[in-house]
C-alpha cells in the first residue's frame, strides 16, 4: 500500500496521523506482534496505522456514543487497508474497561482524552494505566493549536486540547512530552 493509497482511502489528515504515530513507536520501541489498545475507535485510522505496523490492536469506543464521532464504518476502512484481520473490536468505556490488568503492551489514546467527559478522565487514566503491563506505556495524541484552529472551521463545537497530566491521579508519575507535527504526544510510562 503507498501513501497515495492510504490517503485515497482515508483521507488527506492519515498522513499526519502516521508521522506522528511513528515518533511514538520509536519512542516506545515495541517487539513485532506487540499486543496494543486503542481507545476510541472513530473512523478507525489509528487502529488501522498500528495494524499496518505489525501489531495485534484492540480497539473499542462506548455503545452509548451518539456523537458524530463514533459508530463509524472503521470496519470497511481496514478491510480496503488490508489490515482488518489484525484488529479486535469490543465496544468499551474508557473509565471501565472491560480487560484484565497488564494486558496490554501500550494503550493508545489518538485524538481522545478531549472527547472523554470531563468527570471520567481521572478514571479514564487510572484505568489505562491498570491494563498496560508493567513496563508498558499510555500514549494520548491531543490536537495542537494550529491543527485545532483548522479542526473549528468545520466542526466548531470541537473540544479543547487537554494535558494527560491534569488528570494522573499520581501526579509525580513522568509524563514526556513529544511535539508532533499536527498532535502533542504524551507519553506516560506504567
Ligand atoms: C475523534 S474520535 C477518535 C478518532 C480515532 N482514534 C481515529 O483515528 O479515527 C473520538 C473517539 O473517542 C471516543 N470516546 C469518547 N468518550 C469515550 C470513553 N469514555 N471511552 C472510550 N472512548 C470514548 C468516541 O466514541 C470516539 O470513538
Amino acid at each position: 500500500m503507498t501513501s497515495i493509497e492510504a490517503t485515497e482511502i482515508l483521507g488527506p489528515m492519515y498522513r499526519n496521523i502516521s508521522h506522528d504515530g511513528k515518533l511514538a513507536l520509536d519512542e516506545l520501541g515495541l517487539a513485532p506482534g506487540a499486543a496494543l489498545l486503542d481507545v476510541g475507535t472513530g473512523a478507525g485510522k489509528s487502529a488501522i496505522f498500528l495494524a499496518s505496523n505489525g501489531f495485534d490492536v484492540t480497539t473499542g469506543e462506548p455503545e452509548t456514543d451518539t456523537t458524530h464521532y463514533a459508530n463509524l464504518d472503521w470496519a470497511n476502512n481496514a478491510e480496503k487497508m488490508g489490515v482488518r484481520e489484525r484488529i479486535s473490536f469490543v465496544p468499551f468505556n474508557a473509565s471501565q474497561m472491560p480487560f484484565g490488568g497488564a494486558s496490554f503492551d501500550a494503550v493508545f489514546f489518538f485524538g481522545v482524552l478531549h472527547h472523554v467527559d470531563e468527570d471520567l478522565r481521572q478514571a479514564v487514566l487510572a484505568e489505562s494505566l491498570r491494563v498496560a503491563k508493567n513496563e508498558g506505556a499510555v500514549v494520548f495524541f491531543e490536537p495542537r493549536k494550529e491543527t485545532l484552529k483548522k479542526v473549528w472551521t468545520n466542526d466548531p463545537g470541537h473540544p479543547e486540547a487537554v494535558n494527560p497530566a491534569d488528570y494522573l491521579l499520581e501526579p509525580k508519575r513522568s509524563v514526556q512530552h513529544i511535539e508532533g507535527r499536527m498532535m502533542d504526544i504524551f507519553i506516560v510510562r506504567k
